[in-house]
């Protein structure tokens, strides 16, 4: 059968998990074949060797498995990044907290050090890391196995000198005190979504301690912003979940905040903030 006429009869089975069930099938030949897009659309009249192991991922693929864990990788930002099972796969409404947290590094002395809660793959660490010359980062997660896959990002990405990755629940192994007190920014996308919510079935193949945030859902995003607080970093940035705008935005008149802004992500949904404190009348710690 030639790759064409695979790509047609591979579809039937995915039109009920995706809504672009030809392209998909085309990404896992490409996958198998070690071809990129314009290759297949080249050569689509060539005979295709590996029905076999099309049929097997394309049935997994319709359990609703990511497409991201078969093939091993995610576009994020422009750029490919390594995805597997037990680790978060990058969503691209998480450019936006890469683009803001840019908006104010590059306006900033350099050298600058941020702080990344929650790395997962790494995306977030990797693009500053890419984008930002003179940045130290430190990511940490409570999750081994992602720390281990943002350390491979970030090799992948030639800037494993510049991110130090920590096993951390949040600010626990962060000596702010100590060598770590110059950190400038915090950023983070944290697991928000409510414990009770009942996750799509893709979702479901991920990781839910990248996922669930507590009972309301906000509950380590208000840790997160109670812990900023108590230290001399100036910047915290975050996602968050589109219908927790109002309750942290009634939290943040808890602390001695200089400004703060919402954004909103492609589909115009509330989808994150950006928080400055008032650093000036903190003692030195
Ligand atoms: C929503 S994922 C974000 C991953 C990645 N930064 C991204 O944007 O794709 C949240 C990450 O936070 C980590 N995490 C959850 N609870 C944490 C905690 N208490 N301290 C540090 N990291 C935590 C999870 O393991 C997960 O990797």
């Amino acid at each position: 059968m030639t790759i064409k006429d695979t790509v047609r009869k591979y579809s039937q089975k995915l039109k009920f998990v995706t809504h672009i069930p030809a392209k998909e099938v085309e990404i896992l030949i490409g996958y198998l074949l070690n071809k990129n897009n314009i290759w297949l659309h080249l050569n689509n009249n060539n005979e295709f060797t590996e029905e076999k192991e099309l049929e097997k991922l394309v049935n997994k693929r319709a359990t609703n498995y990511p497409l991201e864990y078969l093939i091993g990788k995610a576009s994020f930002y422009g750029e490919s990044f390594l995805v597997e099972e037990g680790v978060l796969i990058p969503r691209p409404e998480t450019e936006f907290l890469v683009d803001n947290a840019i908006e104010i590094l590059k306006n900033k002395e350099n050298p600058v050090k941020v702080l990344e809660i929650g790395t997962g793959s790494g995306i977030i660490s990797v693009m500053l890391a890419v984008l930002i010359k003179d940045i130290k980062i430190i990511a940490v997660d409570i999750n081994e196995k992602a720390l281990e896959l943002a350390k491979k990002n970030a090799i992948k990405h030639k800037v494993e000198d510049k991110i130090e990755f920590r096993l951390s629940n949040l600010y626990e192994n962060v000596h702010i005190d100590k060598e770590d007190k110059d950190i400038f920014m915090t950023i983070s996308n944290p697991p928000y979504i409510k414990d009770s919510y009942n996750l799509p079935l893709n979702v479901k193949y991920e990781p839910s301690n990248a996922l669930f945030g507590g009972v309301i859902g906000d509950e380590l995003l208000k840790n997160i912003i109670e812990e900023t607080a108590n230290t001399k970093i100036e910047y915290l940035l975050c996602e968050m979940g589109y219908d927790q705008k109002s309750p942290l935005e009634k939290y943040f008149k808890a602390f001695d905040i200089k400004e703060y802004s919402f954004y909103k992500d492609y589909e115009n949904f509330d989808r994150g903030f950006t928080v400055r404190f008032n650093i000036e009348n903190k003692n030195k710690i």
